[in-house]
């Protein structure tokens, strides 16, 4: 078996930034309200002139420039995505086209906020069976425009920010084996996937659609009524976030005969600072072992993981040879670990 081992990690994160402040302009809400149920002070808002896409081509283009790794030698892309260009066909092929990339395979995700997780879970089984020689792996959002900017939309639209990430991943044979998370072979170890579809209702984008009761994709009315808006029991959300992250983590250290002392950082989806806070008590770990930035971005759904990552790396906290341990869930319910010797 080979180990997939990654290779680099980037993102691209619109200039424009939104902070709490405005927000309150728009809708009544506070910075005290925000800052203290969610942790979140501002997050990034894509210009008019952007896709989900482009944004998704452009982490692309600066992973593939700091790595300098030749574009002609991607083999799969697999991205990830909830607010895509189109319904149909995924942003996967855009990006592929928008790097001249011809005939590779583009896979498009969705696991939510899980869909990072699961997109590097997905190389990983493709690289390990040798079946291609490396992936490309993207998230981007642009959820600013499924956003409701009034009090109405208040719970939802606070919480979301736009940005994407990229990480590249290519299969490797070590003589020694395949990395573990007892010796120090570069690679991704392990990994947790899980989902529970009696959550779907309570964290979802509806309509437009094909749901039953309907005779049209979107509706006139349903346009006028602007019921192009997602909705969130965000109890319920929470709860569930905390103990499927927490369950994820400790079958991860389980299976691999480790502790959580043994990982040098934890890198959640960031969703919620209490969510991550909570998380990160109940495994007893200290806050320095634990990568939170959604105080500058609030949560970027599927780009969340790559740029932690990228900045990570940047204020030195993630190194090679570190022990790596991702944990993320999402609509759907979703949910999602990897275990990465970095
Ligand atoms: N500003 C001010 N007040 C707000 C508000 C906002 N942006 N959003 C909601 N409120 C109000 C509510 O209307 C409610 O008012 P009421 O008591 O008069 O009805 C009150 O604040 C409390 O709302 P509640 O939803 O119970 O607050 P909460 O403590 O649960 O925090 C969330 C709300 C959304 C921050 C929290 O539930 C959460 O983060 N959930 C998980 C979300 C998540 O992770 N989503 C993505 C998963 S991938």
């Amino acid at each position: 078996m080979k180990t997939s081992v990654v290779k680099g990690v980037s993102c691209f994160v619109p200039e424009k930034v939104v902070t709490n402040q405005q927000l309150s302009q728009m809708m009544d809400t506070t910075d005290e309200w925000i800052t203290e149920r969610t942790g979140i002070k501002e997050r990034h808002m894509a210009e008019r002139t952007s896709s989900t896409s482009d944004l998704g081509l452009k982490a692309a283009k600066n992973l593939l420039a700091k790595i300098q790794f030749p574009t002609q030698d991607i083999e799969l892309i697999i991205a990830a995505t909830v607010t895509p260009d189109y319904y149909f066909p995924g942003i996967g092929v855009q990006i592929q086209q928008g790097l001249g990339l011809s005939k590779i395979p583009a896979i498009d995700i969705r696991g939510q906020c899980s869909a990072f997780a699961w997109a590097i879970t997905t190389a990983y089984v493709y690289l390990r069976s040798g079946f291609y020689k490396n992936a490309l792996v993207i998230g981007s959002e642009i959820h600013s425009r499924m956003m409701e900017y009034s009090t109405r939309g208040r719970n939802f639209t606070v919480l979301f920010g736009d940005g994407a990430g990229a990480m590249l991943l290519e299969s490797h044979q070590y003589p020694e084996g395949r990395a573990t998370a007892h010796n120090h072979l570069r690679g991704v170890i392990d990994h947790e996937m899980g989902s529970d579809g009696s959550g779907a209702e309570l964290l979802a984008l509806k309509r437009p659609g094909f749901a039953k009761g309907h005779t049209e994709f979107f509706s006139v009315k349903e346009a006028e009524d602007g019921d192009d808006r997602p909705s969130m029991e965000g109890r319920q959300v929470f709860r569930n976030a905390v103990e499927r992250m927490l369950q994820s983590a400790n079958t991860i250290l389980l299976r691999n005969g480790i502790s959580v002392a043994d990982i040098d950082l934890i890198i959640p989806h960031q969703a919620n600072m209490r969510i991550n806070e909570s998380v990160r008590e109940k495994l007893g770990v200290a806050p320095e072992k634990v990568f939170n930035n959604i105080q500058h971005y609030g949560n970027t759904t599927s780009a969340t993981l790559p740029i932690c990552m990228t900045e990570a790396e940047e204020q030195g906290r993630l190194k090679a040879g570190d022990l790596v341990l991702t944990l993320t869930f999402g609509s759907g319910f979703t949910w999602g670990a990897n275990l990465i010797r970095w």
